[in-house]
This record gives C-alpha cells, structure tokens and sequence, in this order.
C-alpha cells in the first residue's frame, strides 16, 4: 500500500550526533502545542524546557531501541518504537529520571499522570509507536512530516503490523486520518486538551 502520495520517500535514520539539531526542530515544532502548552504553561521557559527534554527523549529513549527518522538538514523528525518497546524500561526510568525531572520541572507531577494515563490506553496488540512526529515550523505544510512518518508506515506494512500513535490537535488527527489511521475515542488528562489515540491497520 502507497502511504506517500507526493513522491519519493526520503529520510534516513538519525545517530547521537544527530540529537542536537533534531531536539531544536522537535523542540520548536511542539511550542506552540496544545499538550505542552498546558504541561508548560510559561511560554518563555517553555523553549528550554522543550529543547532538554527532546533531547533526553531521542538519546535515552528512541536512539537505544526505535528509530528516529530525519530529513537531510534535520529539520523534522519522526520517532519510531518497534514492537515490544513502547513503554519506557524501568532501567531507563531509573537512570534517566533525574534528567527528565530537571527537564520538567514543576510539569513533573503532571507529565507523569499524563504519561501514566496514556499507559493505560495504549494499545496492547503488537505494533509500531510513534510517541512523536515534528517539523520546525519554517518547514512545515509541505510534506515533510508525512514522508517521515511513511518510513515509519512503510515498515508496519513489511511486518503487517498496526501503528499507533496519540494526535494532539484535530489538525494533526486529520493528517493521521488521511494516512489511514482511524480514531479510538479521545481523552483528557486533569482537564489537559484532548488526546486523540489512533490506530492505523
Ligand atoms: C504535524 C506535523 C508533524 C506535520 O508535518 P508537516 O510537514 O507540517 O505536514 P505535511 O505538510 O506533510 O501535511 C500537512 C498537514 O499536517 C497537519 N498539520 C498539523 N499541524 C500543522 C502545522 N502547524 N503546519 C502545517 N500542517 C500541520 C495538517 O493536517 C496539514 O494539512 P492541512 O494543511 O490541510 O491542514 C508538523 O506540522 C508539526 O510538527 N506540527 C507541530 C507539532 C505537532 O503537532 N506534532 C504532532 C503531534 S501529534
């Protein structure tokens, strides 16, 4: 099944030395994010706070077990778990904890019952998780973001295999929809905006 419409694919998977340039480009992409925006209510600390946690997350989290798929100049990214990963392990937990704490600050108690929430509504079946996709904004709406995301699509298809992935503004979820992924009902967190879980087949 084509899961690009606009033509060749292009992307490769990222290494260490990619972290910094795709922790800026992650990290500006969800700035304006409804989620974030509430998980980091103050918008002058909230580049940092971006910035040290998306670096945290490709380098402790996605670069040791999934893939995160880059454009050449690194100005998006799609981050990919394989089957089997998607839950943070505990050594990881324990090792990285004091790291996201800093990172997060005084969102800590509320990302852990955010995190903990989405835990619980995941989807159990075998299946590709992409905890996030993200393009600086000077680049976005022109297609970036869907051919990163088609690697990740390319290779659930191979394994025939669902991905899944939680939307967090109905603009994303259009997108998502018309990758053929289909909603599992919304949620919210501590009155956070809505989550959108999806399921693509
Ligand atoms: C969502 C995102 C990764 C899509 O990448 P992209 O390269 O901009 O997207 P494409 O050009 O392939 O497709 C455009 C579609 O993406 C979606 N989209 C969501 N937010 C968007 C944004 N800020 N700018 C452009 N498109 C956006 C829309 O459905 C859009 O279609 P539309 O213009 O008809 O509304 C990117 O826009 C982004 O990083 N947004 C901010 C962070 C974010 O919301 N990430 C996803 C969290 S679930």
């Amino acid at each position: 099944m084509p899961v690009d419409g606009r033509g060749s694919v292009r992307g490769s998977s990222a290494s260490r030395a990619d972290v910094a340039p795709l922790a800026r480009a992650v990290a500006a992409a969800f700035e304006d994010d409804p989620i974030f925006g509430w998980l980091l209510p103050n918008k002058r600390r909230r580049p940092d706070k971006l910035l040290r946690f998306f670096a945290l997350e490709l380098e402790s989290v996605v670069l040791p077990s999934g893939t995160a798929w880059m454009s050449p100049e690194a100005s998006g990214t799609c981050l990919e778990l394989p089957p089997g990963n998607w839950r943070m392990p505990l050594r990881t937990q324990a090792l990285h904890a004091p790291q996201f704490a800093a990172a997060l600050g005084r969102a800590l108690p509320r990302a852990l019952i955010t995190i903990t929430q989405m835990e619980r509504r995941h989807l159990r079946d075998p299946h590709f998780y992409v905890p996030y996709v993200g393009v600086a904004p000077e680049g976005q709406g022109a297609g970036l973001g869907t051919k990163l995301l088609g690697k990740t699509l390319e290779r659930a298809n191979t394994a025939g295999l669902p991905t899944y992935l939680e939307a967090t503004s109905e603009r994303n979820a259009a997108l998502y929809e018309r990758l053929g992924f289909k909603h599992l009902g919304p949620f919210t967190v501590l009155g956070s905006p809505p989550l959108w879980p999806m399921r693509r087949p």
